[in-house]
């Protein structure tokens, strides 16, 4: 066959439609090649938390780079990897813990379910075999991964060759899931209860672990739990022997107004899977935290966790998600995700509340969404053949705007939320251009859905 003219040799996300060459970002804006600028609302999908271009990020990765690409983990540490993992250490909550660093949240989460299955069987118990996560949740994009997720859009392609060990629960969500005149304190424990119940159905001493996003992120769009309900989950994982483990990749590293979520859940996990907001989007960069006594358990036992990829532990890597950490501290970032999360939030809310198809405003520090229906009395989603969240998307490209639309809200399928996770270094006239790009943008799909 003769060569295609003009064909991009980039495996594109998508090969049917063509984006625009992003050439420079700065702060809260990214560039494309006619010169165009677009509001980086969602730092891709949560990553730019401190924006583009922090001079202090990229001179600690020069710096690294020339001392130190890169050293294998399987003959040496580095220094960027042990300060990083004692600041996470630190300022985790509930104590001391261990960081396995990685080059991204699937990877994070892979681990996570591979060490918690040596952990079972380190201490004995190898009757353990089965993953309990949650629908409508997404953990990344490797099979394990792919397995405990609850997108059900990939399961006529990928269903038959996922882990089939793996049972689901409903999420906590508590716009569609929780009932007319029942109390947030009786949802959070009828929502846990699913865990207990799936635990009896499975049979005592198989449940490797529960794994679930602490805010949901981007296949519900900004999802916290209601109070009480991760305090209601780790009781049902102590008194049944599963690991608890919370998928933070999106929602955590200070995107919530504090610097892991559950935080502001009161529990303390067994382990915390990170990526995104780690490396802020300067270097490719995941982690799984363990907690120390659960490392000790392996230290004490085989002495090695049966895991491993090139990458681990990257000094480069390391070294920009040591500096975010750094600039977090330095300019007080966390306190400031909360105060402007609140100014966001009252931007949506005095844009939003009254538009007749907005059903649903919520999120945590600046990690908020937008849900669309229909009707918001029966919030009744738009037909999903309308693709309105896919329009949205094209919309705001054109207003310049990035945000992270998103289809199947209500059951994988039906249902539409925008998702916004704008950088730290957000300010309240950034807030305005957003809050006014996405009314235009979202206005102007739902017309041409007429
Ligand atoms: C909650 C959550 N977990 C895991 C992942 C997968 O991370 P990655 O795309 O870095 O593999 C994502 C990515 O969007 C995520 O949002």
């Amino acid at each position: 066959m003769p060569p295609r003219p003009n064909v991009s040799r980039v495996f594109h996300r998508s090969l049917v439609q063509k984006f625009p060459e992003a050439t420079g970002a700065r702060g809260a804006y990214i560039t494309d090649a006619s010169g165009k600028q677009y509001l980086d609302a969602s730092g891709g999908a949560a990553v730019s938390c401190l924006g583009h271009g922090h001079p202090k990020v990229v001179a600690a990765v020069t710096h690294q780079l020339e001392r130190m690409a890169f050293a294998h983990t399987s003959f040496f540490t580095n220094e960027p990897a042990e300060r990083l993992a004692e600041i996470l250490s630190a300022k985790a909550p509930g104590g001391e813990w261990r960081v396995y660093y990685l080059s991204g949240g699937s990877e994070a989460n892979e681990a996570a379910l591979k060490l918690a299955r040596q952990l079972h069987v380190e201490r004995g118990e190898m009757s353990r075999d089965t993953f309990i996560s949650r629908r409508l949740s997404y953990h990344g994009n490797t099979l394990g991964a792919l397995s405990v997720g609850g997108r059900t859009a990939h399961l006529a392609t990928f269903g038959p060759i996922l882990l089939p060990n793996v049972r689901k629960i409903d999420p906590c969500f508590a716009y569609r899931w929780q009932h007319e005149g029942e109390s947030e304190a009786d949802y959070a424990v009828r929502s846990a209860a699913a865990l207990e119940q799936e635990i009896a159905d499975l049979g005592e001493g198989r449940a490797i672990a529960f794994i679930a996003e602490t805010v949901v992120g981007a296949t519900l769009g900004a999802v916290p739990p209601v109070p009480g309900y991760f305090k209601q989950i780790r009781r049902i994982c102590d008194e049944h022997g599963a690991f608890m483990i919370l998928d933070e990749v999106m929602c955590g590293m200070g995107r919530c107004g504090s610097l892991f979520a559950c935080e502001q859940d009161g529990v303390v996990p067994d382990m915390i899977s990170l990526a995104k907001g780690l490396g802020a989007g300067y270097q490719p960069i995941g982690a799984l935290m363990v907690r120390e006594e659960l490392a000790e358990v392996i230290e004490q036992g085989s002495g090695a966790f049966i895991h491993g990829h090139t990458y681990v532990g990257h000094a480069t890597a390391c070294a920009a998600g040591l500096a975010v950490q750094q600039v977090f501290e330095e300019d007080n970032l966390i306190a400031r995700v909360a105060r402007m999360g609140d100014r966001l939030a009252d931007a949506l809310a005095a844009q939003f509340a009254d538009h007749p198809h907005v059903g649903d405003l919520r999120g945590r520090g600046l990690f908020r969404a937008v849900e669309l229906v229909a009707d918001r009395a029966s919030k009744e989603p738009f037909p999903a053949a309308k693709k309105l969240a896919a329009r949205i998307k094209a919309r705001a490209m054109e207003n310049g705007l990035i945000c992270y639309p998103m289809a199947g809200t209500v059951d994988g399928t039906k249902g539409d939320h925008v998702l916004l996770a704008p950088p730290f270094i957000i300010t309240d006239a950034q807030i305005a251009e957003l809050t006014d790009k996405l009314a235009r943008s979202i206005d102007e799909a739902i017309a041409a859905t007429a």
